[in-house]
């Protein structure tokens, strides 16, 4: 049975954790010294059949210190070498794209997202950066099944989001379904399965049908409730309002996936103003005995 290596290079939203202007109460615990906190960087993960060669999935600002921390993504060869052979994106986030511009230096590799992404990255000619010839641009269409790195096998579908921050024209429409945020399901053959969902609004039942199964869901964390920027004096944005589901509540994604069977379920794109990440916090004892892993930086696993 083919195997599937994952590593989580940032399990932080945008922004990290700590932020760095955020004097909230639960960044306020980091500057303090508090032991029940660690530092996160932004939102990424990368996946490997065979722990050599490696495919990103997102490419956060922070990918020069992720990989100065793994060993397994630093150069082998002389002169030049990355083990690096695709960078998938989910979304045209800065957390999520803002590391390409740290993977210049005429290194080839593929470059994969839904036509809308790439037209994004299209429009901002810094992106240019990266020589076409050298980092090949590919448009992935939902729904379309592309290898990704030796037989690994990527499969993308639209999941409930908005357009990016930066992009946002007046009131942007919320939790549409569209090649603007997707998710990704990657498949080892006649192996394990891995759905890799940094950013949702709401989990619709044809995401827990499509993810039913699964080996191992990495589900967007951001915030443990709606209104929790608001309440930590932040900022006045609700979760939903950022194209995030909250995990408490009702409409919770606790909630939403609790009947759903998965081998192991996993948070990740936490927010730093999210309770769960305080090792002890309550709401961290309600995500672990519902089930759930706080997904940390340098966490490997091995399906
Ligand atoms: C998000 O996940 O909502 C974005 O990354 C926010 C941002 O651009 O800072
Ligand atoms: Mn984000």
């Amino acid at each position: 049975m083919s195997r599937l290596h994952v590593l989580v290079l940032g399990s932080a939203a945008g922004g990290g954790y700590p932020q760095w202007n955020c004097r909230g109460p639960i960044s306020s615990l980091f500057w303090e010294g508090d032991t029940r906190v660690e530092e996160r960087s932004q939102s990424s993960i990368a996946v490997s059949p065979d722990g050599v060669t490696w495919a990103l999935l997102n490419c956060s600002p922070d990918i020069r210190q992720q990989i100065i921390r793994t060993p397994a993504l630093q150069p082998k060869e002389p002169p030049r070498h990355t083990p690096l052979a695709s960078v998938l994106l989910t979304n045209g986030d800065i957390d999520h794209i803002a590391g390409l511009l740290s993977l210049r230096e005429r290194q080839p590799f593929r470059l994969l997202a839904t036509p809308g992404v790439l037209e994004v990255l299209k429009e901002n000619r810094i992106f240019d950066a990266l020589d076409p010839t050298l980092v090949p641009r590919q448009a992935v269409a939902l729904g379309e099944s592309i290898s990704l790195v030796g037989d690994l096998v990527a499969e993308i579908f639209p999941v409930p989001g908005k357009v990016p921050l930066y992009m946002e024209r007046g009131e942007p429409e919320i939790g549409a379904e569209s090649e603007t945020t997707v998710g990704v399901k990657i498949t080892a053959p006649n192996g394990p399965t891995v759905f890799y969902v940094p950013g949702c609004a709401h989990v619709p039942e044809s995401l827990k049908t499509r993810i039913a199964g699964a080996d191992l869901l990495l589900f967007d964390g951001t915030l443990w409730r709606d209104d929790e920027m608001q309440l930590a004096g932040v900022g006045q944005k609700t979760g939903h309002r950022m194209g995030h589901i909250s995990m408490s509540g009702p409409e919770g994604s606790l909630a939403a996936f609790r009947d759903v069977e998965l081998g192991r379920r996993s948070f990740i794109h936490i927010n730093n103003t999210n309770p769960v990440l305080v090792r002890d916090s309550r709401e961290r004892q309600e995500v672990e005995a519902a089930g759930w892993d706080v997904a940390y930086d340098g966490q490997e696993i091995v399906l």
